[in-house]
């Protein structure tokens, strides 16, 4: 059975990393486009530096790490014999600490830095800045950007996306309120034989999309639904 699982911030908010969209529409404080897009760092590069060294140093403290749905994901992929791919649209490193190997961040990736004139990448853990030099040019001041995608930059992998949905057999949409595009429509994109599963806190304006639709915290329902699937003759 060939597997693609989409995961969004609600299956990291149960580890203490906020979702984006909280009742205010405000993310942490500041409207979307004085943060995420690249006018903003174009315009405003402190307070973006300011905004990404404040989420990252929180990633760090001791107390975030892997919840029982990240678990339970590494640990199934682990045992399961066919293909899996798991995308996520989180910058957090949450899946691969807890083991995922196959894991795709579309939205890039909080603990990497990209030099915005080579494009070369590198894993990063402090702060960053205006004054930040090159790793390998040291003359070269204040050409690292977050390794994110903003708002208007096109997100990563999409091609390896589309060739894998298009002929999954299993599709599983977990903590993502799917409004939020391409990965939104990843769900149209898998085939008719495709069953498709989303598990969120919500209704989500895809969820008419999905044959099967569970109700509640991702740290429960998860695991519960990928050990349903262990059961020999079950079908999702
Ligand atoms: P959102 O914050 O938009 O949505 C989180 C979803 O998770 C909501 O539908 C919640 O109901 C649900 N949720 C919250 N806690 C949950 C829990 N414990 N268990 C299960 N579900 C839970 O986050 P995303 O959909 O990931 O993009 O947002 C998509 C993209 O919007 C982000 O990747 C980011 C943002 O703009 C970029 O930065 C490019």
């Amino acid at each position: 059975m060939k597997i693609l699982v989409l995961t969004g911030a609600g299956i990291s908010a149960e580890s203490g990393v906020p979702t984006f969209r909280g009742s205010d529409g405000l993310w942490e404080g500041h409207r979307v486009e004085q943060v995420a897009t690249p006018e903003a760092f174009h315009q405003n590069p402190e307070l973006v530096h300011k905004f990404y060294n404040m989420r990252r140093r929180k990633l760090l403290e001791e107390s975030i790490k892997p919840n029982a749905a990240h678990i339970a994901l590494a640990e199934f992929e682990g045992r399961h014999q066919g293909e899996f791919l798991l995308v996520t649209q989180n910058i957090d490193d949450l899946h691969q600490r807890a083991g995922s190997r196959n894991v795709l961040p579309m939205h890039g990736e909080l603990l990497k830095a990209r030099c915005g004139l080579t494009g070369e990448v590198f894993d990063w853990r402090d702060d960053l800045g205006i004054d930040t030099p090159h790793p390998s040019e040291p003359d070269l001041i204040g050409a690292l950007r977050p390794h994110i995608v903003w708002f208007g930059e096109m997100p990563m992998g999409l091609e390896r996306i589309a060739s894998f949905a298009q002929d999954c057999d299993l599709f599983i949409a977990i903590g993502t309120s799917a409004v939020v595009y391409p990965a939104a429509g990843i769900v149209q994109s898998t085939p008719a034989t495709c069953r498709r599963v989303e598990i969120n806190l919500d209704d989500t304006p895809q969820s008419d999309k999905f044959d099967i639709t569970i109700r509640g915290k991702a740290s429960i329902e998860v695991p519960k639904f990928l050990n349903s699937l262990a059961t020999p003759g079950h079908r999702p």
